[in-house]
């Protein structure tokens, strides 16, 4: 397939970077196109764990040319950061190519999304504090500083110390504290000199590698329920992960995309606030965080743990056009008597048809499950479907029909080889 795009079904943390280190083989190109470094994709190789925020996890293959695409905000101390980390571990990033359309993020984005944080009192986002958030906002106020603007020095240095003395005026009347603007003029454009050799027009780098015959994989960041437009506003993120994002998020049309892979856990988690229908606050949900090891690979915070939603799940198939689902961390429920998959929502007493559309309709709705029986045995070394126990292997078929697309992958382990080819 020349184009895949790989988008988390969920709220965040799927397995979405193991999905993608096992297809990455199969393509030349790995982009991400949305988000910035409050995404945390974590790729398990034998005893090396590597936590990517930023750069594509098609980087630990040689064959892989990793693009930051357009849609992404771009944070040059966090990139750099990550990229001597991932060279000192042996893998080059200097085929690495930035969109001249991507946006840079600045430490007063950073002020921001505190200071923002601050203001909303008891009804926090609970935001990675990246600055996220108002790096988009400044993309759609247009004051916002590109990563192309690396390229013409002085210009960027004069672009940094304009919007920097701004935001300072702007931080200090909303009792933020004042930013060194002249530091971060010199830091930036220290940054801005490194990136440039990594700058490019991604759009016409994407098309032409598609009319050469290359296969594309594009890597979603955050989550199909933390989008922007479809997500449970205002508790998500400030970009659109969903399908429709890697059309504006790398230039490339609706009908270049061909395969469409939505991730989903074998239960659910999410980090940060915002309704949660089969939310775990008992016991059950310790056991899913301890096994699941479900903490925040940027922020260590522990994430939310519930049940797999099958009614979140069909929403995520009509929103991205999913053509198949990823089903990780089946193994962490290896030790559970029982297993929950909701199939339904009530809302006074009555089914819905349909994926509420209001967020307080949702935080209300009351979860119809079916419980299966455990399997009380591990699925870790299952490399084929008639391997896996019929409990485990019952729990994989209801997901599937009451989602309604195949299931294609199923995680059994963290290890890169740790999944099977269910269909
Ligand atoms: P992402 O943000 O969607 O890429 O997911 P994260 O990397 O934030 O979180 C997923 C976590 O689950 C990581 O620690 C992965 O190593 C781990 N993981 C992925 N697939 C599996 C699996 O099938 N089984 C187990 N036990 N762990 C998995
Ligand atoms: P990956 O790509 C899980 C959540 C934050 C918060 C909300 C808004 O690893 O799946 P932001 O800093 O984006 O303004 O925060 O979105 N969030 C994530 N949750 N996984 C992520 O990324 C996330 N990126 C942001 O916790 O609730
Ligand atoms: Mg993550």
């Amino acid at each position: 397939m020349p184009v895949t795009v790989v988008v988390g079904a969920q709220w965040g943390d799927e397995g979405k970077a193991k999905v993608i280190d096992l297809l990455s083989k199969e393509h030349g190109y790995v982009v991400r196109y949305q988000g910035g470094h409050n995404a945390g994709h974590t790729v398990v190789v034998g005893d090396e764990r590597y936590a990517l925020q930023l750069i594509p996890s098609g980087i630990l293959y040689d064959h892989v040319v990793p693009v930051i695409a357009n849609g992404v905000v771009v944070d040059m101390i966090t990139l750099f950061n990550e990229i001597d980390t991932i060279e000192r571990r042996g893998h080059s990033c200097e085929r690495l190519i930035v969109s001249s359309h991507a946006h840079l993020i600045f430490p007063w984005h950073m002020a921001w999304d505190a200071l923002n944080e601050a203001a909303r009192g008891d009804a926090k986002i609970g935001t990675t504090l990246k600055g996220i958030g108002p790096a988009y906002a400044d993309r759609a106020r247009r004051v916002g500083i590109r990563a192309g603007e690396v390229l013409a020095p002085a210009a960027f240095a004069t672009a940094i110390r304009e919007r920097g003395d701004a935001e300072n005026d702007a931080l200090i009347a909303a009792g933020g504290a004042p930013l060194d603007i002249e530091a971060i003029v010199t830091q930036y454009s220290t940054l801005g000199a490194r990136l440039a050799p990594h700058i490019g027009d991604t759009v016409s780098v994407l098309h032409d590698a598609l009319a050469a015959g290359q296969h594309l994989l594009l890597e979603g960041a955050q989550a199909t329920f933390l989008d922007l437009d479809h997500g449970t506003y205002p508790f998500v993120t400030s970009s659109n992960p969903t399908a429709g994002g890697a059309c504006t998020g790398t230039g490339l049309g609706p009908r270049d995309l061909n395969r469409i892979v939505g991730i989903t856990k074998a239960y659910t988690t999410r980090v940060g606030a915002g309704p949660f229908p089969t939310e775990l606050l008992d016991a059950t949900g310790d056991r899913l965080v301890e096994i699941g090891r479900e903490f925040g690979t940027v922020t260590g915070r522990r994430r939310r743990p519930g049940w797999v939603d099958c009614v979140m799940l069909r929403q995520a198939v009509r929103l991205n056009s999913l053509t198949e689902i990823a089903l990780t961390k089946l193994d962490v429920l290896d030790t559970f008597d029982t297993v929950k998959v909701c199939t339904g929502y009530k809302a006074n007493g009555a089914m819905l048809a349909n994926y509420p559309d209001r967020a307080e309709v949702l935080a209300e709705v009351e979860p119809v499950y079916t419980e299966l029986p455990g399997w009380n045995r591990p699925v870790t070394g299952a490399r084929e479907p008639g391997e896996l126990p019929a409990e485990a292997s019952a729990f994989v078929a209801l997901i599937e029909a009451e989602v309604g697309v195949p299931i294609r992958v199923v995680g059994v382990g963290a290890e890169r080889d740790g999944y099977l080819l269910w269909s």
